[in-house]
């Protein structure tokens, strides 16, 4: 088994904190975080921390990627992303600390040739084997087409073991538009409806909702709710997990730990509720967690015992 992430448009994310700051005057920060970011290297990151081989793989701009280098050693994530050149995109992102509001900056990526995206495509064809996971995860960059995902779990769903893809928008409705679906996908709420233009209220709408897509093919939808927990439905069985109530550091990641947590279920082979129990357990340790980043393996052991499903 080798899991394979692709983050196609990763990010540097500065946080900075400022109190009660003014814009178009001079403001004193307080402290500034630079951490690296992606939805898919993320999910890397939270599996190679519970001990599984993975490897990261995407597009990387060649002029700063030392941080990327520095944490995935650190991490034990095999690092096999394919540089561009120029520089990885870097969003800011300024938390006022008096009121709690956080503004977002973010950057347009640096451009993918043909080049560049020959040699993903010739890397995947390569390294993906039956007992893969492949994984799929965030924004795509600006000369990327949308059906980029879609294409993807087209060629590699029926040659691995498990296809998972945590996208929003275009990407995300054009995954859900194609005639081969994902293994498994875990859109927020917000995504679900802005990709199914549904309202999506009651619980039973919501379950509705999710055998939809599994008739067409996903085997698992796990549809997360921020504070108000997740669903994972597959074509038999839902069942709701509640959230934990953690001291939140920061819920940046929340969703991709929740990916990474339901992965390690599947693999290993948990029935339905307990894949609830670690994908809960996994986001509330993330949230206890300024960087994204899991605790010791005995918080989450904890965690994960502390769960309610329904
Ligand atoms: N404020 C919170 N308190 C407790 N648990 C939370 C909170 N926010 C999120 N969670 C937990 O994290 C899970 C995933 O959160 P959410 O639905 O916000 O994901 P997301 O929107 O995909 O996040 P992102 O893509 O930013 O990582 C939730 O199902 C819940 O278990
Ligand atoms: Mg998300």
């Amino acid at each position: 088994m080798n899991i394979i992430t692709v983050t196609p448009n990763p990010a540097i994310d500065l946080t900075a904190r400022v109190a009660d700051w003014q814009r178009g005057s001079v403001n004193r920060g307080q402290s500034v975080v630079t951490t690296i970011g992606g939805k898919a290297l993320n999910v890397a990151i939270n599996l190679a921390q519970s001990g599984f081989p993975v490897e990261a793989t995407g597009w990387l701009g060649s002029d700063n990627d030392e941080l990327f280098k520095q944490r995935f050693a650190k991490e034990n994530v095999k690092d096999t992303f394919i540089r561009v050149a120029g520089e990885t995109r870097q969003n800011l992102k300024v938390v006022d600390t008096t009121t709690q509001e956080t503004t977002d900056f973010n950057m347009p990526s640096f451009d993918v040739d043909d080049k560049a995206i020959g040699k993903l495509s010739d890397y995947l064809a390569t390294s993906v084997q039956s007992s893969s996971i492949l994984v799929f995860g965030g924004s795509l960059p600006k000369t990327i087409g949308v059906n980029y995902y879609a294409d993807n779990v087209k060629a590699y769903r029926d040659k691995c073991q498990s296809v998972v893809v945590d996208t929003s928008g275009k990407a995300l409705s054009a995954v859900l538009q194609a005639e081969i679906l994902p293994s498994m996908i875990k859109p927020n709420i917000h995504e679900l409806r802005q990709a199914t233009g549904k309202a999506l209220i009651t619980d039973k709408e919501i379950i509705a909702e999710a055998r939809q897509w599994i008739a067409k093919g996903v085997e698992l939808l796990v549809i997360s709710m921020g504070s108000e927990g997740a669903w994972f439905v597959t074509a038999d069985k839902a069942v709701k997990a509640q959230p934990l109530s953690v001291k939140v550091a920061s819920t940046v990641g929340a969703g991709d730990a929740m990916v990474a947590g339901t992965i390690r279920g599947m693999i290993e082979q948990l029935d339905l509720a307990d894949i609830a129990k670690m994908g809960t357990a996994y986001s509330a340790a993330n949230i206890e967690n300024v960087a994204t980043g899991l605790p010791s393996q005995s918080r989450l052991q904890q965690f994960i015992s502390q769960v309610v499903v329904a």
